[in-house]
């Protein structure tokens, strides 16, 4: 799919009242971005997955708001039409409402994006709705929180107990009611995420939630196989461009030895 209009967050709405899927993706440079709108990706999230994916981090607790508002920003540059959301990194809107406003308005201003994505439910609600009061559009994210795993003890799918079900369909009521234009839902079971999406009106975009959500998002680095460490269980490899890119180290640096390159048409 081509698209060739800016994208709003009018149009993710539109999708859900149509029943058409949302299609997302992270990314994390100005290349990624322009080839993922350029096949039709609407969402790109510069995710704080970008501590594991690009920076070598073990957890997303690390990165930093100036990292984040760098990869922001070279996302901005390569994508055209897509609707760019800035994942805002931890601690960087938890100390107060102030803080969170603050910061987003780097993101806004700065990176040149188009909306934030917090974590978080109730508890967060309010820093959403004075954020989407300020004419910042937030993406929640409910589910497993990375930015948590620390008090969590680890990544745990979420929403298996009763209590836990109920908690999570009373945080995307509060996400929705605080004024998110849409919800991440991670790693929570298609059965409860199927009901969280029909209980909303904004949509929902599942990682790990079944194919009932909205829309889908997914790392792209889990989907290009160029995140060795473990496959998530939830993603899918649709390339193995890490075996691609030793193929190609492998091969560049026995021509180098050997002598065969640089060759004549290489050379001036
Ligand atoms: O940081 C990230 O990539 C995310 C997605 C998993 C939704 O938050």
């Amino acid at each position: 799919m081509d698209i060739q209009k800016k994208i709003t967050t009018r149009y993710f709405r539109q999708k859900k009242e149509k029943g058409e899927k949302i299609l997302s993706l992270t990314a994390y440079d100005a290349p990624t971005a322009k080839f993922a709108e350029e096949c039709g990706i609407e969402l790109l999230l510069v995710g704080d997955s970008l501590g594991m994916a690009l920076l070598g981090y073990k957890s997303t607790i690390p990165v930093t708001i100036e990292q984040s508002l760098h990869h922001c920003a070279a996302v901005a540059r390569g994508a055209k039409f897509a609707f760019i959301v800035g994942d805002m990194p931890f601690m960087t809107y938890h100390p107060s409402v102030k803080t969170a406003m603050t910061n987003a308005a780097r993101y806004i201003q700065e990176a040149g994006v188009d909306g934030v994505k917090l974590e978080g439910g109730k508890v967060i609600s309010k820093t959403i709705t004075r954020l989407v009061g300020a004419g910042v559009p937030v993406m929640g994210h409910i589910g497993l929180l990375p930015q948590s795993v620390l008090t969590q003890g680890g990544y745990r799918i979420a929403g298996k107990t009763k209590d836990e079900e109920q908690r999570l369909i009373e945080d995307a009521k509060a996400v929705e009611d605080a004024g998110a234009f849409c919800i991440v839902l991670e790693c929570i079971p298609a059965e409860l995420s199927a009901r969280i999406t029909a209980s909303l009106k904004i949509p929902t975009i599942g990682i790990g939630a079944g194919p009932k959500c909205d829309g889908q998002i997914q790392v792209v680095n889990d989907i290009l196989g160029m995140f060795t460490d473990f496959i998530p269980k939830h993603a899918k490899r649709y390339a193995n461009l890490s075996e691609e890119m030793k193929k190609a180290f492998t091969a560049y640096a026995s021509e180098v030895s050997s002598g065969k390159f640089p060759g004549k048409e290489n050379s001036f």
